[in-house]
């Protein structure tokens, strides 16, 4: 009996390293065959949300601290690969980026960019732009590498991405990806879900992800929905395209 309590924890030990063992091939598994692992268990492939905006337009804030930041509180994120594209009502001219609200948007499009390439993880980045577009207008740009500690980023490494060739780059590309929108946008935000746009109506947001997704058991929140209303305020003015100041 002594002995039996004696390797007791030992036991434990053991069994939660098998856990783990198991677990760690599972992940492994699912990184580097994922064609294999779809075509055994026929996953319902998960609904692409793409979010066009710039870092200082009220309705864009609106919309982060607002329906997004519900949509990972409802369960609705369970369902669907979440992109923001950080440029909106940007444009080149004369072989420089002018944004809509100035340089300083321009700047912090750059590190909302910078963070979302470095740390991939939605829930990371998000956290970050969520807490960015929860500060003042006037005031992200002094702030948000608050929001970047308080997260434990690399505030330094991002300030120098922005400012750097990588931020370059990055803008670049959400310029292609934002200019090859088809049909282009009008205004910003900028919401599709599986590519098509919501154009004005961003209150069917969540009812759009619910009809898009194909799995047969869809989160509790899309039978709650059904036909109520959502919760996006319907009176705002969109940030229409075209307006560069
Ligand atoms: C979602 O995006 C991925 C990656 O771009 C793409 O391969 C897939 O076809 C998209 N799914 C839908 C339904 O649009």
């Amino acid at each position: 009996m002594a002995t039996m309590l004696h390797i007791f924890p030992y036991l434990i030990i053991i069994s939660l390293f098998l856990q783990c063992a198991g677990a760690q091939a599972r992940l492994s598994a699912k990184l580097f065959e994922p064609s294999v692992l779809l075509s055994k268990s026929s996953t319902p492939s998960l609904v692409n949300v793409t979010l066009y905006e710039e870092a200082l337009c009220p309705d864009c804030a609106e919309f982060i601290t607002g329906p997004l930041t519900q949509m990972f509180q409802n369960g609705l994120s369970a369902i669907t690969t979440l992109t923001i594209i950080p440029y909106g009502n940007a444009k080149l001219i004369g072989g420089s980026i002018r944004c809509q609200h100035g340089p300083d948007e321009c700047t912090l499009d750059r590190i909302e960019a910078c963070v979302i390439d470095f740390y991939p993880d939605t829930h990371s980045w998000f956290s970050f732009i969520s807490c960015v577009e929860q500060q003042p207008a006037a005031s992200r740009l002094e702030l948000w590498p608050q929001c970047g500690v308080a997260l434990g980023l690399d505030v330094i490494g991002i300030q120098n991405c922005a400012d750097g060739e990588k931020g370059a780059e990055l803008e670049a590309r959400n310029r292609k990806l934002t200019e090859s929108l088809d049909p282009p946008h009008r205004f910003v935000p900028w919401v599709t879900v599986d590519g098509a746009p919501l154009y004005e109506d961003l209150d069917s947001f969540f009812e759009r992800i619910c009809e898009a997704y194909k799995g047969t058991e869809k989160p509790e929140t899309c039978a709650r929905l059904d036909g109520a209303a959502g919760t996006y305020p319907s009176s705002r003015n969109l940030q229409l395209w075209g307006h560069v100041e």
